[in-house]
């Protein structure tokens, strides 16, 4: 399942492969990597052919720069290219959310449809950027465990923190894995990115939002106001569930996604 393709731009990126047919992307968040996605990986075979690459910076991909949302985008339009893909369904959570994005903004012409996954099109605020610089700051004294430590808190919801701490204890040995590289540059690329909300009403492919009830950090407000700005978008809320709904919740998200793949016309 897992592979490796070296991009026209030099990058190494490892993702990993399932299933046939019309192809999904799936791009994990900050600051994670692409086995945040196993309980997609192992359940959505079935649904087409099932892509999710470790971004830049974190897993087994290279590390070296430039970070940038685009950059990001273009990794992914990169990879598709290695792939033989010219369109297909990408699907982002969070910080992947915010790629999916760009890549609407960049390559809508690649994009076949959306998934918005616990999201929000809007640039970070000033007070944001305060923090991401102080994070940078702590990624480089103290490491990922430290930022592991400072993050874990509101990746997932409160459910999931009386319910079922393994799922917390791997989520923060995900993070604590992440290179310090990977971490920097994609908190410079966040910091970076411009405000996509103008982009939602042009979004004409079909898309899904979906939002862990529990999210505090990319709240279900800014679900919903993504849903009323982009004509035509469905909404699911997963009860229970926080930020890293697919993980917390995974049969509640593969149920939406995969009714969603299953519904998009390849005709
Ligand atoms: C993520 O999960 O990707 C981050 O919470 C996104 C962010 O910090 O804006």
């Amino acid at each position: 399942m897992g592979d490796v393709s070296t991009l026209n731009n030099g990058l190494t990126v490892a993702y990993d492969e399932v299933g046939s047919g019309n192809p999904f992307v799936l791009l994990h968040g900050f600051p994670h990597n692409r086995s945040l996605w196993a309980p997609q990986t192992s359940a959505l075979v079935e649904h087409g052919r099932c892509i999710a690459p470790d971004l830049r910076g974190f897993g087994e991909s290279g590390r070296e720069g430039p970070y940038s949302m685009e950059q990001y985008a273009e990794d992914v339009v990169a990879l598709l290219r290695n792939l033989g893909i010219e369109r297909a369904v990408i699907a982002g959570l969070s910080m992947g959310g915010y790629i999916a994005m760009a890549l609407w903004r960049l390559r809508p012409q690649m994009v076949r449809a959306l998934v918005l996954a616990d999201t929000r099109p809007g640039a970070d605020s000033p007070e944001t950027r305060d923090k991401r610089t102080d994070l940078m700051a702590v990624a480089k004294a103290e490491g990922p465990a430290a930022v592991a430590n400072t993050q874990i808190a509101g990746m997932v919801g409160a459910s999931t923190r009386a319910q079922n701490p393994a799922l917390v204890d791997g989520l923060h040995q995900m993070l604590a894995a992440a290179p310090v590289e990977g971490i920097v540059g994609a908190l410079q690329a966040m910091m970076n990115r411009p405000d996509s909300t103008h982009l939602l009403p042009t979004i004409d492919v079909p898309t899904l939002i979906i939002v862990g009830e529990e999210d505090s950090l990319t709240p279900v407000k800014e679900s919903r106001a993504m849903h009323a700005a982009i004509p035509g978008s469905r909404l699911e809320i997963i009860p229970g569930a926080g930020h890293v709904s697919n993980l917390e919740k995974p049969a509640a998200f593969n149920h939406v996604l995969s009714e969603f793949l299953s519904a998009l016309n390849y005709a």
